[in-house]
């Protein structure tokens, strides 16, 4: 059995973002491992400074953690944070969804779950926030969201009970975050088995410019190793790739 849990569960109904929130509780002295979640977000953030928008029926999740003295190990905090959110989506709502590579949570080609992290030194120390964006009870999108994004309830056309979902997901990301720092290889094995990444071909995106390529496979590192037009080889650790041809 998992030993219980001593850092805390907050819940707020509102707040600009789960991400800011949980810094300042740790500049007031929050615990390693304080989760805080919230029902609607007025200023969501999103990877590569955009917004993530952020409506009733879904849920917004943050957990904090003292930075590990192992940088290289808290980098696969992100893809560890992916397979932890999957899998809370199997065990509480049935769904099966697949990673894109490096942390978008996807199903049927649009967007179910958002990863953020972010790295912030405060008094007490070396910190990274964890935050996680899953739609899950929102009926529908507005339109300019409609063709990209999709909710557990538009999947199985049943309400999931937030805090059930907030709990199974701390579990899971106790679990994965631990995982993640022993170097234990079966959370890269349910990573690589769960990226629809993969086998595709893809257009890496990076400083305003798009580069078409084939994905081969994620490395142990979590890059993702890539082939060119020309026949070599890359091994692309940041910025975005987009599916080609995607259904
Ligand atoms: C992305 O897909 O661009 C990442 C989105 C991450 C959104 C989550 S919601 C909870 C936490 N608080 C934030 O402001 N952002 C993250």
């Amino acid at each position: 059995m998992e030993k219980r849990r001593k850092a805390p569960i907050l819940f707020l109904e509102e707040t600009a973002s789960t991400n800011l929130a949980i810094r300042r509780l740790a500049e007031q002295g929050a615990q390693d491992g304080s989760v805080l979640w919230a029902a609607r977000q007025t200023a969501g953030r999103g990877r590569l400074g955009r917004s993530f928008s952020s409506p009733e029926g879904g849920l917004y999740y943050s957990m904090l953690l003292r930075q590990s003295d192992d940088p290289a190990r808290d980098l696969q905090l992100t893809p560890a944070a992916a397979v932890a959110a999957a899998r809370a989506l199997e065990r509480v709502c049935a769904v099966r969804c697949g990673i894109k590579w490096p942390n978008d949570l996807v199903c049927g080609g649009r967007k179910l779950c958002g990863i953020l992290c972010e790295s912030f030194i405060a008094q007490a120390g070396r910190f990274v926030v964890i935050g996680i964006g899953l739609n899950v009870n929102t009926a529908d999108f507005p339109p300019e969201l409609r063709e990209i994004a999709v909710s557990v309830r538009q999947l199985t056309g049943k309400l999931t009970p937030l805090p059930a979902l907030a709990e199974t997901l701390t579990e899971e990301l106790d679990a994965a975050v631990a995982a993640a720092r022993s170097g234990d290889s079966a959370l890269l094995e349910d990573y690589r088995a769960r990226c629809v990444t993969v086998g595709r071909e893809v257009l890496l995106l990076r400083d305003g410019e798009s580069r078409e390529a084939f994905a081969l496979g994620v490395n142990e590192d979590y890059s993702l190793r890539v082939r060119l037009p020309d026949g070599g080889t890359e091994d692309i650790r940041f910025g975005e790739v987009s599916l080609r041809n995607a259904e």
